[in-house]
């Protein structure tokens, strides 16, 4: 079965790049290939002499262990580094999942992680984050939405729309739902390290389960959506082969020179990661104000990580995002693209745009 059209992809395909004020992207403010360079001493050279011949399937040793120091929990070998996070999507639930299959996704996501599985032919079945509870699902729903053949539970945290994070509880029963079932526990953690409060963040998920994988990417939480990198840590070794063997038959191999800028861009983590961390704490500071002079009409469950947040329009989330392009050039995303209702927008906080897009917003009758 082919997967449905990527709804957000094609609604950003139509503005993305004529609307005057982009203001529901994901990716977070960008780095130019100078500025990366300008991270360490001799790295203009080594890009300078780098041969552009076909590199490692899983990815260059001193990448993957740049990756692995990023949390300290994996070793090297225990990651497999794809092209963009959409490729590690795919093919895990080519190689996890069979026809047929159960699967359970916490929803509202990113589109890949139910599409793909239901286009392998499993039956997918929504956990849903609830509003009223600030962006946090039921747990006691996980335990009934279990089935003898469910195979998979997919997860994304730090959350893409809502900006949520799973309480540090939440996060123990998932593990310990997935781990007494025998599931595969897929754990989209690209937004990982972009918490407001670092002490809310979680334990990697690949580091406390043994059948989890944990997908982190360049283009969120470092702002290098460019380099088209993205990575699986896993601990399970046959996993880890599984996904290396379908991976010859797509990109085969990672981009040499996007390998070492991110190489480089990594060992400066924790300067890039605060710096995402801080341009989201501003922005969220700013739609506070815009919500505040809306008159009602927008709302908000404040986010606590990653880069966006979800905000309640007064009538037609569809209908506000045409009208607020139109008149003031601003583009949100409206939630029938998450297949989340008609009540909100997603909101992108992670760059320094967002001030512009704003002031085109203040005063203005929303
Ligand atoms: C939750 C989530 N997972 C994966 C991806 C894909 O990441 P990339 O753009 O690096 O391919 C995205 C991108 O928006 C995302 O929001």
């Amino acid at each position: 079965m082919r997967p449905a059209d990527f709804a957000l992809e094609r609604y950003l395909a139509q503005h993305e790049f004529s609307a005057k004020h982009v203001a529901c992207a994901s990716d977070p403010e960008t780095l130019s290939v100078a500025e990366v360079l300008a991270l360490e001493p001799g790295a203009q050279e080594r890009l300078l002499s780098l041969r552009l011949g076909y590199t490692e399937t899983q990815g260059h040793p001193a990448l993957r262990q740049a990756i692995a120091a990023q949390d300290g929990v994996m070793r090297a070998e225990q990651i497999v580094v794809f092209c963009g996070g959409g490729e590690p999507i795919f093919v895990f639930m080519q190689v996890a999942l069979n026809p047929g299959d159960h699967v359970i996704v916490l929803k509202p996501t990113y589109q890949s992680l139910h599409e793909i599985a239901r286009s392998v032919g499993a039956h997918v079945s929504p956990w849903s984050l609830r509003e009223e509870a600030g962006w946090q699902p039921d747990p006691d729903e996980l335990t009934r939405l279990i089935r003898p053949n469910t195979r998979a539970l997919i997860v994304n945290t730090p959350n893409n729309p809502t900006g949520a994070l799973l309480s540090h509880e939440v996060f123990e029963r998932v593990v310990a739902v997935a781990r007494q079932h025998g599931l595969w526990l897929f754990a989209d953690e690209v937004y990982r390290g972009v918490e407001q409060d670092p002490a809310a963040r979680l334990p990697l998920v690949a580091g406390v389960y043994e059948r989890a994988l944990s997908l982190g990417v360049m283009a969120k939480t470092y702002g290098l959506a460019g380099l088209r990198l993205g990575w699986l840590s896993c601990q399970d070794a046959e996993m880890r082969e599984r996904l290396l063997r379908f991976k010859d038959y797509l990109s085969i191999c990672n981009p040499a020179p996007s390998e070492l800028l991110a190489t480089i861009a990594l060992a400066h983590g924790t300067e890039l990661r605060e710096r995402t961390r801080k341009i989201v704490a501003d922005n969220v500071a700013l739609f506070d104000e815009v919500i505040a002079t809306s008159r009602g009409r927008l709302r908000w469950f404040r986010p606590v990580a990653g880069t966006m947040g979800f905000a309640r329009v007064d009538g037609s989330a569809t209908a506000f995002a045409a009208d607020v392009l139109a008149r003031h050039g601003v583009l949100f995303a409206p939630s029938p693209l998450f297949d989340a209702g008609d009540e909100h927008v997603r909101v992108g906080l992670g760059r320094l745009s967002f001030r512009a897009a704003m002031c085109a917003l203040f005063g203005q009758s929303l």
